[in-house]
């Protein structure tokens, strides 16, 4: 589902959780309630500096968050999310995308889920991994910045493991699941310094230049890859 279908499924299940709540008790704070009714920040930053995508395997659910940051006083100036989540990742989404607004970015590194959790007046236990999912969202596109502009210290040899953890940070249009998940890619390797990826679909495929462009920009930003070849089936 594209990201302007699943804004229209929320709205929707909104509009449903509204009609029904007279008279229900949610076990959320009023504070998740009305960050969920009403997020902060929500939606995508054309040409980011930094863009994190991030799956929970809890619960399969999705976030995106872009980054704008100053160049030199590495300030993140804007921010925005796109979540496929529920209330609790949504809510989530909304204060650490506030609390991440005009700091640097090492100060937001330090942002976590307890913190956004408590900020929200507190969530039910079984929740908790929809907050570290936005705020796991958050620090991927800080990373996406540091690697871009060489700033990441720990410089992991890239493997094939790493390879395949990137990948799961790439959608797949066709359902709205990364293309690891929907075994959309058939083969990896790494050798010298190149990497190569087999994806499952047609070069003409509608969706083939997007797939492509996301897995280079994913793989081609770690400090030691120097080309990425991405090979279609047919
Ligand atoms: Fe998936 Fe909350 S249940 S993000």
């Amino acid at each position: 589902m594209e990201w302007a279908e699943k804004e229209k499924d929320r709205e929707s299940r909104k509009m449903k959780i509204e009609k029904k709540s007279e008279g229900i008790k949610f076990p959320y704070s009023e504070k998740v309630l009305e960050h969920f009714r009403n997020p902060h920040n929500v939606g995508k930053i054309e040409n980011p500096d930094g863009k994190g995508l991030e799956g929970s395997p809890a619960c399969g659910d999705m976030v995106a968050v872009y980054i704008k940051v100053e160049p030199e006083t590495k300030v993140i100036e804007d921010v925005k999310f796109e979540s496929y989540g529920c209330a609790s990742n949504i809510a989530t989404g909304s204060v650490i995308t506030d609390l991440a607004k005009g700091k640097t970015l090492d100060e937001a590194k330090k942002i976590t889920w307890k913190q956004a959790s408590e900020e929200l007046g507190g969530l039910p236990p079984i929740k908790a991994h929809c907050s570290v999912l936005a705020v796991e969202g958050l620090r991927a596109a800080i990373r996406d910045y540091e690697e871009k502009h060489g700033l990441v210290t720990e410089k992991e040899p890239t493997t094939e493991d790493v390879v395949r953890r990137r990948l799961k940070h790439v959608m797949n249009p066709l359902t709205g699941l990364d293309i690891i998940r929907t075994n959309l890619i058939l083969k990896t390797s790494v050798e010298a310094g190149v990497v190569r990826v087999v994806v499952d679909l047609p070069a003409d495929h509608q969706f083939a230049p997007a797939i492509k462009e996301d897995i280079m920009e994913k793989l081609g930003a770690l400090w030691d890859v120097e080309k990425v070849d991405v090979v279609f089936t047919a």
